[in-house]
């Protein structure tokens, strides 16, 4: 017997809602065998033996039930701890903390709180794609302002303010960016931060890779709500996923005013409940002793990076953009004469490795592809060497054609 669906449909805007392009290469890339990866931002090191051991103690002894909604007092209290010691931010752990099942989550979850139908968010692009999804999903209008390579795409208050209209309640904030690696100065923070207080906007700070930062006379990014004034309309996103080599744990937190994540605790009562508590359990372990731990994969990124952009040194076809922080180095390939999705197909099936078309983050990034230096030094040296042999095939391949 056959049933027919009879006007079943989805919604307008599930159907709409764009698909990620770091997804499509993913999966692409899972279909061919022995591919290197430089797609996507998977750390390499996976959380430490007693960070994990702490997961694994709550499952084994049954801590496994539901926790409060804004995550278990612990937690929060080595959060807000971790957040006074390292980076000068002061967030009361019992009313402005809130776990979170990942950065990610904890995006949408903050623009369910701050977002109406119409309203309009400024996303700088080139941006992490689930910025534009997950405003869409609200109702509400991405407005996109170009991130400028003469200003080190760094966010620039000028770019923003122009961008602003009656109906824009939030500007979202990336630094240090994925897929750029830029890192906005704590002063051009101030400029933009004097733009949220003049026109009344919150300021939605992803921070996810805030200890990844290579200039030594930093310690960690610094954060738009370390301003004067932005405290109180600021939500800062967090991760445990990067720092701590969790992706997979799906753990982070926000750090916002109280009547946000007290509102923000009522929707999420609805969503998710509650966090995973083993992952709860091992965050807080993380986040008791976090110096060692972030120091070693702060020092190995910077070494990392600097294999990627020592092994494209001399290269004629493929210029980097040497990156201030993250995990990315965003690559010109304009001198192939491919197109980004061109140069990353053709890379993947020829020479198996796998990198991100530029327009996965902009319609203005189709010059570059993003290569991502999470993985282990060993794959990334591989990877990249074959993309610069790659490129430079092409070249040879396009002198005898002409
Ligand atoms: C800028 C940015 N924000 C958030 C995330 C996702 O973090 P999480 O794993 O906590 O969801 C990523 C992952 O790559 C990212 O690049």
């Amino acid at each position: 017997m056959t049933f027919q669906l009879a006007h079943t449909r989805l919604s307008h805007t599930a159907m709409q809602t764009p698909r990620s392009g770091i997804r499509d290469v993913f999966d692409e890339a899972g279909k061919i065998a022995d591919v290197i990866s430089l797609a996507i931002g998977e750390p390499s090191d996976t959380a430490s033996d007693v960070v994990a051991q702490a997961g694994e103690n709550a499952i084994e002894i049954g801590d496994t039930h539901y926790t409060d909604v804004l995550g278990s007092d612990d937690f929060r209290e080595v959060a807000a701890d971790y957040e006074r010691m390292a980076r000068d931010l002061v967030y009361d752990p019992k009313t402005e903390v809130c776990a979170v099942p990942g950065a990610t989550y904890g995006l949408f979850l903050s623009m369910r709180v701050l977002l109406d139908p119409g309203d309009e968010v400024i996303v700088c692009t080139p941006a992490f794609p689930a910025y534009d999804a997950q405003v869409l999903l609200c109702g509400a209008k991405p407005v996109h302002v170009q991130l400028k390579p003469e200003h080190q795409m760094h966010y620039a208050a000028q770019d923003i303010e122009a961008a602003i209209t009656p109906r824009t309640r939030a500007i979202v904030i990336n630094s240090p960016g994925n897929p750029t690696g830029a890192v906005t100065s704590y002063d051009e923070l101030a400029q933009i931060a004097q733009v949220c207080v003049a026109h009344n906007l919150w300021a939605i700070s992803d921070e996810v890779y805030h200890p990844f930062v290579y200039d030594s006379s930093i310690r960690v990014a610094p954060s738009i709500a370390a301003v004067p004034g932005m405290h109180d309309r600021t939500v800062v996103v967090e991760s445990m996923s990067k720092s701590f080599g969790m992706t997979g744990w799906r753990i982070g937190y926000l750090l916002a005013p109280q009547d946000f994540i007290e509102r923000a605790s009522e929707i999420a009562e609805s969503l998710h409940s509650s966090v995973n508590t083993p992952a709860l359990r091992a965050a807080t372990q993380a986040l008791l002793h976090p110096q060692q731990d972030i120091a070693a994969r702060r020092e190995g990124s910077f070494e990392k990076r600097s294999l990627v952009l020592h092994a494209l040194q001399g290269s004629q076809m493929l210029k980097p953009m040497k990156p201030e922080g993250a995990l990315y180095v965003l690559v010109d390939i304009s001198a192939t004469g491919l197109s980004d999705v061109e140069f990353s197909s053709r890379l993947l099936h020829e020479s198996h490795v796998a990198v991100v078309p530029g327009e996965a983050f902009s319609d203005t990034t189709q010059r570059f592809v993003r290569v991502s230096y999470a993985g282990d030094g060993e794959s990334i040296a591989e990877g990249v060497s074959r993309m610069s042999e790659f490129a430079d095939n092409m070249s040879r391949t396009s002198y005898v054609a002409r």
